[in-house]
């Protein structure tokens, strides 16, 4: 069995698999998002406070199974460094104290291999990952190396829910808010503009959008009438960044028609890109993973995509889309099969997946 520890951003999460069949021995996770939703996003010294706390716990609950280990798995790369520290320092000293050897783990290959949770996937392969850092195009070749195809240049796709869910004065992680809200919404009140138009930049862009929604946001703020009970005074500077909440006199059916229709064109960026990247790549498979890929929206939008291109479409169990540590041990799981042990295992938080293999 493998032990694999996952705390690259805001989930201190413990997984044991079995090598021999990649079974689920053992899974825990403890969440930190409704610490962090008070200040509507990840705060890294409040992340690095919780796991310290959280990972002696998590571990020691996995206990029975410590005779039976083999090795210790945890994600080193890319993250947030405070978050990432307390998972290499605890994988560090189990490793130490029961004498076996450690595996690091790339975080996104970990995403990658969450596609593979249940069976085997023919390579080669397509996949989109977007999640809270990162929004990229990638190609899986069929002995297994990646190529990063395109990524963004600004916001990845779930940070730009996050931000816009905040300028809207919504909870924390934004995605499942503006989902939920944008079912009410009219995603035809804002025509706002699609990111990269027109262009044949096999790259994504979510910035621009995203001030589109604080325009938007801004512009019912000054246009409602000043009421005797307002708390907001009619001061036109008073503009809405995304680290300020935007005023409950907004109404629930604007706030939900700027959440719908920046959900439709945030997901059809999405689809936009995908198409120039199949219009060059022939991929008989193209997988969905991270977190954002929870979407509902553009998992119909990809459903329709994939269609058109004859191409199989493959997404991770629901459950294993956001960080875990079963995505963790899945590919440590292929690394010890490979004796791929790392004997000075360093933190890298800004890492790339440029030319890494996931077999
Ligand atoms: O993969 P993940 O758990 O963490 C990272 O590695 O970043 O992804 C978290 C991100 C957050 O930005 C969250 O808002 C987004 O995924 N997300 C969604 C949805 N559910 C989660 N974004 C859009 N729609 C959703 N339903
Ligand atoms: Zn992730």
């Amino acid at each position: 069995m493998i032990l694999a520890i996952e705390s690259s951003c805001d989930d201190s999460s413990v997984a044991i698999m079995k090598a021999s069949d990649f079974s689920l021995v053992h899974y825990e996770k403890i969440s930190q998002e409704e610490e962090h939703a008070k200040y509507g996003g990840v705060v890294p010294e409040l992340a690095a406070r919780l796991h310290t706390a959280a990972l002696p716990e998590v571990i020691l609950r996995a206990k029975e199974h410590f005779s039976a280990l083999k090795a210790i798995a945890v994600t080193n790369e890319p993250g947030l460094s405070v978050s990432l520290l307390p998972g290499i320092v605890a994988a560090k000293a189990l490793a130490t104290a029961l004498n076996l050897p450690l595996i690091s783990v790339n975080h996104l290959v970990g995403h990658i291999y969450s596609l593979f949770l249940e069976g085997p996937i023919k390579l080669p392969l397509g996949v989109l990952l977007v999640s809270g850092g990162h929004t990229m195009i990638l190609g899986i070749s069929e002995n297994g190396v990646i190529s990063v195809l395109g990524a963004t240049s600004d916001d990845s796709f779930g940070e730009s829910f996050d931000k816009s869910a905040k300028m809207l004065g919504l909870g924390y992680p934004g995605g499942p808010q503006i989902q939920n809200l944008a079912l009410k919404g009219d995603d035809r009140a804002y025509d706002f503009s699609l990111p990269l138009k027109g262009t044949k930049r096999l790259e994504y862009s979510f910035s621009g959008l995203k001030n589109q929604v604080r325009l938007a946001c801004l512009e019912l703020e000054n246009s409602r009438i000043p009421s005797k009970n307002s708390r907001i005074s009619s001061d036109k500077s008073r503009i809405p960044s995304e680290n300020s909440r935007i005023p409950s006199e907004i109404t629930s059916q604007q706030k939900a028609n700027i959440a719908a229709s920046f959900e439709r064109v945030a997901c059809l960026h999405i689809i936009d890109r995908l198409k120039l990247a199949f219009s060059s790549q022939k991929w008989l498979r193209f997988g969905v993973v991270g977190g954002a890929s929870a979407n509902l929206r553009l998992r119909g939008m990809l459903e329709n995509l994939c269609a058109s291109y004859d191409c199989e479409l493959l997404f991770a169990p629901l459950e294993y889309c956001s960080d875990n540590a079963v995505m963790i041990a899945r590919a440590a799981v292929t690394k010890y099969h490979n004796k791929d042990f790392c004997q000075n295992l360093e933190m890298h938080p800004r890492s790339s997946l440029e030319n890494l293999k996931i077999i």
